[in-house]
């Protein structure tokens, strides 16, 4: 079978195309025909050798996919042949099949096609772990989303509207921008790209506490990191809960401790996928609730570009280089 490889770190330049030799089930496992996988960040640091956990070379790139079960393995009992099925593997996905143990996968409701499915688990999945479980976010509340056109930041909007919060989308274009009032944000501004200095981050906190009363932002969902934290956290309303997701813009923030203080604020650390091992179970009734809210029509994972397996390096250069709005999918 043809599956993109990892044979050295790298950039995208650095990924190949090979011929490598299917899997066949093994007990407790199943294999799928992948028709769709989907990028996510961690991806492209993966490739890079830059992710807190990192396969053996060479390695198969990709968390997430979505396709049909063509083999199951001894002792597999929820699943069959001909099961659609979308599936969690840390690598793989870019692939023509991939050999998945029985607890990664997640049957596929009739109503949702494969490119959605490929993109709707670990962005709408962290998600709603961060806004029910970490922030608890309740109705009338105000949301402020970070870097809100990407994959994760566009499942926060979602789901704060469908919460009942008043959602502030921030992001770095205004094509970006206008994605994200499609998707329902109630507001959205531009913050610049690149290093904030400190007059930039006054003027962040300001804009959120203008578009906020002069309240500040009961939750802040924060993707981004660096420079963009420090300023959010200080436009956070009392009792507000900002929520450590990602940081996309390269450095890993150091905060005063003292801004919590004053606000009476948390910090709050979402680690999804950690979760996910510790309470499945959990997980599983957030994933019911997520389809159920596909079926209503209240989320709908936006996939902005789809590549060719062959053209999976041009796919990780275009997350990398912050030109994906949505989620870029990988068709086999
Ligand atoms: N905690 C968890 O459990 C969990 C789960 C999934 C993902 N994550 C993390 O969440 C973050 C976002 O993931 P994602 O899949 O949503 O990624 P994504 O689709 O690429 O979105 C990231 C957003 O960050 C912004 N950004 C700011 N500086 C950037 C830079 N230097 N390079 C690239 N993007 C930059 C971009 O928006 P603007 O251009 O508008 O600023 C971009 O839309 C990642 O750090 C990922 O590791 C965490």
């Amino acid at each position: 079978m043809k599956a993109l490889q990892c044979v050295e770190m790298g950039g995208p330049d650095k990924l190949e195309i090979n011929e490598v030799e299917s899997p066949s089930a093994i007990p407790g496992h199943v294999v799928i025909d992948v028709k769709s996988g989907s990028i996510n960040f961690p991806d492209v640091l993966m490739i890079q050798g830059l992710y807190q956990y990192q396969p053996p070379l060479p390695f198969t790139p990709g968390g997430e996919s979505a396709g049909i079960i063509s083999e199951i393995g001894e002792d597999v009992t929820k699943f069959k042949v001909g099961d659609k099925v979308f599936a969690m593997t840390g690598t793989g996905a870019f692939a023509e099949k991939i050999l998945a143990h029985e607890g990664s996968c997640t049957l596929i409701p009739d109503s949702m096609d494969y490119d959605s499915a490929a993109a709707l688990s670990m962005t709408y999945g962290t998600s709603l772990y961060a806004l029910k479980q970490r922030a608890n976010i309740q109705p009338g509340e105000t949301l402020l989303v970070l870097g809100a056109s990407g994959g994760v930041g566009i499942a926060a909007i979602e789901l704060g509207k469908a919460m009942g919060a008043k959602v502030i989308a921030a992001a770095s274009t205004q094509d970006k921008i206008d994605m994200c009032m499609a998707h329902g944000a109630d507001e959205g501004f531009i913050y610049p790209s690149g290093n904030l200095d400190r007059d930039q981050q006054k003027q962040l906190s300001n804009k959120i506490k203008e578009l906020t009363g002069g309240m500040g932002a009961n939750v802040v969902y924060d993707p981004v990191g660096d420079s963009y934290a420090e300023p959010c956290l200080r436009a956070t309303a009392w009792e507000g809960r900002y929520l450590v997701i990602g940081f996309a813009a390269g450095e890993i923030p150091k905060i005063p401790l003292n801004i919590t203080l004053l606000k009476g604020c948390q910090i709050v650390g979402v680690f999804w996928g950690a979760w996910v091992g510790l309470f499945p179970d959990e997980n599983k009734k957030n994933f019911d609730e997520l389809f159920k809210l596909h079926a209503e029509g209240k989320i709908n994972p936006e996939v902005s570009q789809r590549y060719a397996l062959e053209d999976s390096a041009e796919a990780f250069s275009h997350l990398a280089n912050r030109k994906a709005k949505g989620k870029v999918i990988i068709n086999m």
